[in-house]
This record gives C-alpha cells, structure tokens and sequence, in this order.
C-alpha cells in the first residue's frame, strides 16, 4: 500500500519517477505526489488525477533528482492536503511514507502540546514535525559549535531518531534539497535500490532509484540492493552509504543482480491488463513449471521431518493456499493446515520447531503474512514461500524460496499469479509421490489445450451471460477441489464488480444456503467427471427453487441455463485451470457495470499495512 519512487541521475527526474509511479500505482491510486528540489528549497506538485494519463508537461523542471509517492488512505481523507509528499515548514526537506505510524495520536498529543501546528490529518505530517524538532535542536548544536548549516550526518541523526519512535510497519523516503541528499529507512514495509553503477567504485553510481519494488525500475537496472529493516540508506553525491539501526554504523552495501523476467508494462493492445493478464496464462505456468526437482526435494524432506505442515496467504492467495493444501492431501496424503495469515495468533501455540509453514505471496511484502513468518520463525519453525516479485522480504525470510515468475501483475485482482503459485502446488504434491516428470508432461499438455480457451466465441459467451447477471448476488457451490475454486472466483466478482460473490461448499446448500435461493438467483455449480451424480443432486434442489443455474464443466447438462467451459478436465493438472472462467466472468461483470477492472474501488494490490 502506497507506493514510493525517487530517482537521482543523469535523465529528467520528474519523467523518470512519473513512470515508476506508473508501474507502482496497483499500491494504491487515491492521489499521487512528486517533491522536486530547485536551488535550496524543495517544489511540490500534488494531484488526485489518475496517474495512468498523468500530464507532466505544467512540471517544467529539469532536476537530476525528484520524489514520488502514490497514495492508499489510511489515515485522512483522499484529498490534495493529505497528499504526499509532506514537506517541511521551511521547505528544505520533504518526505514520503508507506506504512502505519501506530503511535501516530500519541505522538501527535506531545507535539500539539508543543504547540506544533498540523495542517493534514496524515500519520505521516506527525513524521515530518518530529524531524524538523530534531533538526531544529541539531542546528542549536551545531550554531554553538559555529558550524552554519546542518549536515548530512544531521539529517542521518534527526531520521534515525525519529524512526526510532515510530510503532507498526514503516518506510520512510526523505529528500534534503539544500543538501541534495536522499535517504531511505524501512521497518516492515518494502524499499529497495537500484544503480546504474559507474567505474569509479562498485557502490557509486550514474543513476540511483530507490522504490517500493523491483519490478518498478527494473526496465533501467537489474543492480540491487535490498534494504533490510532497520538499515537507512543515504545516496549523495554518487555514493551510497547504508547504516545499521541498532549499531548506528555503516555496513557493507550487498549489490545484488536480481532475475531478468518479462518486463513489459503494456497493455498490448488488449482494452485493460485484467483481460491481458487472463490470456497470458498459458505462457506463465510453464514459468512457474521450470521449477527444480532439486529444489522441491529439499523442501519435501523438512515436510517429511516436521510435525505439523501449515499453509498460510491473505485474500486471493490464502484461498490458493486452501487450494494447495487441497492437493497435498488428495495427491500426497499429506496434511497442510491453512490458516489465513490475519488469524495466526489462534495458531501459534501449535507451532513447533521445525514444523514447515508454506506461505503464499504475490507481493512478498504482505503484512500479514510477514507478520506471521516472523512469528513461526521466532518458533524456530522452517519457512517455504512462493513469491512473485524478485527480492521481496518474505523471500528473503524464507528457508526454501521459490519465485513463481508470472512476470509484473498489473491489475489489483490476482489472476495469472493464481495460476503460477497452484503450479507450484501442483508439482510440490506429484514430487512427493514421484511423480515430478510425469507432471511436467502433463502440465505440458494443459498448456497446449489452455491456449485453445480463449478463442472469441468462448469470450464472447462469458461476455452475454455477464449481461444476464443483473441482481446483487451470486452464489458458488462446488465440492472437494471445487470449494478452493469457488472461493477465488467469489473473490474475483466481488473485487471486480462490487456484487455479492460468496462460495459454499455444496454440501451446506441444504444447512441454510438454501434460504438464499429466490427465483432468478444466479448460482454457479461447479461439475466434472469426479462429482456429476452430486452436483446434479445440488443443481436440482437449486432449480427447483426457481435458481438459474450456471454450470462450470466441460459436459453440458439439462439443469443448465448456462454453461462455461472448463478450460481443461481429462487431465489431473486441470485443478491449476479451474479457477479461470470465473476470472474472465468477474472482467465481464466490472466491464458490464462500467468499471475499471484494473483498480477496483478501495482495494490495493500490494497490503503492507495490517
Ligand atoms: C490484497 C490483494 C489480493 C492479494 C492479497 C495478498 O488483498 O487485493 O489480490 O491476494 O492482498 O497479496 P499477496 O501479495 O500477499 O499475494
């Protein structure tokens, strides 16, 4: 959530950190910010306009540095006041945030006391008041000890000092503009950095940037280095430095060459990334394919050491999670206990050392699942991650990480990066019992039949029932690996079209779901091979009640009013598929109903808050 960009370097600063904005706004998209130092004080510029059709052409500077940041509420209202960047009473530094200051009131009551005055109701003004205090007392010292203005190593100070007393996840981008410095701290939330190095030293550079992800300025450097929580780094004059919090010295900078994927950032002809990102499903689980035998086996061995096996995600990848542990018990007879990340504190008990907790993360920055990673580790329990985005802190934290390289995800819904991580799941399951090449061979055959799917008159089917779909709720019914399925469809509607979506198991239908049922309710029943006695058993009950039926299946079937296909059924590998007619049906709603599906109301891509 919010997502940050700051360039130093040779090109136009402004151009440079507008388009990492770009390729960041699925963290947030209520208002966006640039803070752009001239001469000695710094310029802001400040808008709720999209940022997808930013017009840059009023920002007529031409700096070698700039700060961008674009903005999730969490606390004040979307307006320009509460805005980032935050500058500074005198203008000299101005400051971006992601993250919750948790303290923020208390904190807010002593400088209010102090007769501090506020003009945004932002945690993070509370940030940028009690650094301009500490500068203000470091400048008395310095005046004393006949030193004129404040220095690098002032700022260093007043930004350690104050990061110190913030509580909850936070990173922190300020700029200095008398100083042409850059500084960035982080607690929790993500930050890393990338050079274009020079020939002078490996740690000094032509161009520096400093973002919320890689993928953000990827295009520009593949030389990274990612910030650990408590380290500041400072970038000036070239050079970088990067400082340990709890020594309050320096440390060796570790450049890294992050993973080379698939960059484009385009929507490529296709009328919105959602649709793009469906379509592109058959190129990326071969990615999420390659995946080492090796690799698994490692992990499988601490599975088979461990006593207890959890699975844990938040939202689209906690259910993919379910999905997964679905897999490992039918396929391997192993038993994985999901939890949803939000509510380990009801698990932790049962956490022992060297239990295996998988997590599952698109962003590898989700607060909740770092939350409880930290926590199972403090149990000495062993991590496995599937992660998407290159040098995220999960990964970092995790003792088997795995990259599932569906390459950027650009729309907030999760769609191809589903895909990817139930490959992953899909193969982990077939390696326990053996079975790693034969599952490769029938991932293979998936991927041929999946690109057949999407031909128009199949888009187009999806396209008119979403029309037909006109009240306030959907219901989803299906068994076994269905239930998984259903979930992250119900997701998707909801999150693209704002109707009420929500997934039963079949089995509750006769419990109390049945009350729901009025004539015209649209209820989607999942069927295949495996379960057409019970679900037609279902299906009957619902039409009987005046339901219209929607099956999902590959077989036709006299209860249906409508039918979508599944992609792919006469193939085990076919559970990483089933979630996809759901995907497109949800890109139909939002299109149905005039939405973006791209960025759905309140939502953010990436929750770095908890
Ligand atoms: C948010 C997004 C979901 C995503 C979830 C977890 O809720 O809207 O699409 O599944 O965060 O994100 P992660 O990056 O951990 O997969």
């Amino acid at each position: 959530m919010c997502g940050i960009f700051a360039y130093i370097g040779k090109n136009n600063a402004v151009t440079t950190v507008v388009q990492g904005l770009q390729r960041l706004e699925y963290r947030g998209y209520d208002s966006w910010g640039l803070a752009i130092p001239i001469q000695n004080s710094i310029e802001v510029y400040k808008t709720l306009d999209p940022l997808q059709t930013a017009d840059i052409t009023p920002i007529d500077v031409k700096g070698a540095m700039a700060l961008g940041h674009t903005r999730w509420a969490t606390h004040g209202a979307v307006n320009i006041t509460n805005c980032h960047p935050h500058v500074s009473s005198s203008k000299q530094f101005s400051l971006v945030h992601n993250g919750i200051v948790e303290n923020y009131q208390a904190l807010k009551t002593q400088l209010v006391l102090q007769e501090v005055k506020f003009v945004s109701e932002t945690d993070t003004e509370v940030i940028v008041r009690l650094i301009e205090n500490e500068l203000n007392q470091l400048q008395l010292k310095d005046e004393i000890q006949k030193e004129s203005r404040l220095t690098p190593k002032d700022y260093q100070t007043a930004i350690s000092q104050v990061f110190k007393k913030l509580e909850g996840r936070n990173t922190l981008v300020l700029i200095c503009a008398e100083l042409q410095l850059l500084i960035g701290i982080r607690n929790g939330s993500p930050l890393i950095a990338g050079i274009k190095p020079n020939n002078i030293t490996a740690d000094s550079y032509d161009e520096l940037f400093l973002a919320s992800d890689y993928y953000s300025f990827a295009q520009h450097t593949h030389t990274c280095l990612l910030v650990n929580d408590l380290q500041m780094i400072c970038c000036e004059q070239n050079r970088v430095q990067l400082i340990d919090l709890h020594t309050n010295k320096s440390v060796e900078p570790d450049w890294q060459i992050l993973e080379r994927q698939e960059l484009e950032h385009s929507r490529e002809g296709f009328s919105h990334f959602m649709i793009k990102e469906i379509q592109q499903q058959w190129e990326t689980i071969p990615r999420a394919a390659a995946v080492e035998r090796q690799q698994l086996e490692a992990m499988i061995k601490a599975i088979n050491n461990a006593n207890n096996v959890f699975i844990t995600g938040a939202g689209a990848a906690f259910f993919i999670g379910e999905q997964i542990a679905a897999m490992l018990r039918e396929i391997a007879g192993i038993f994985a206990t999901p939890i949803p990340a939000y509510e380990s504190e009801s698990y932790l008990a049962s956490i022992e050392p060297n239990d295996v907790l998988i997590a599952i993360s698109q962003s590898g920055e989700t607060a909740d699942t770092l939350n409880f990673i930290e926590q199972a580790k403090r149990k000495r329990a062993l991590v496995a991650s599937v992660v998407n985005m290159p040098g995220a802190m999960l990964s970092r934290l995790s003792d088997f990480a795995f990259l599932s390289y569906a390459g950027p995800e650009v729309c907030v819904l999760s769609t191809k990066s589903s895909t990817s991580q139930l490959t992953f799941g899909y193969l982990l399951a077939k390696t326990v019992i053996h079975q790693y090449e034969s599952a490769k061979v029938e991932i293979e055959q998936l991927i041929h039949q999946l690109s057949h799917y999407f031909n128009d008159e199949n888009l187009q089917i999806i396209e008119s029932l979403a029309q037909k779909i006109t009240g306030d709720n959907v219901y989803l019914l299906g068994n076994r690996h269905f239930i998984g399925a259903g979930k992250i469809g119900a997701l998707n509607i909801k999150e693209a079209s704002y109707i009420h979506a929500e997934a039963f198991p079949a089995g509750e239908l006769k419990h109390g779901v049945i009350a729901l049922i009025e004539k015209g309710t649209p209820v989607i029943c999942f069927m295949d091979e495996t379960n057409a006695t019970y679900m037609t058993a279902i299906a009957s009950e619902v039409k009987a009640r005046g339901g219209m039926i929607i099956g999902i299946s590959q077989q036709p079937n006299e209860l249906f009013d409508y039918m979508l296909k599944l992609p792919v059924t006469d193939n085990s590998a076919s559970l990483i598929t089933h979630i996809i007619p759901c995907q497109l049906l949800a890109y139909y709603l939002a299109i149905q109903r005039g939405h973006n599906p791209d960025k759905p109301r309140n939502l953010a891509k990436s929750v770095t808050v908890i």
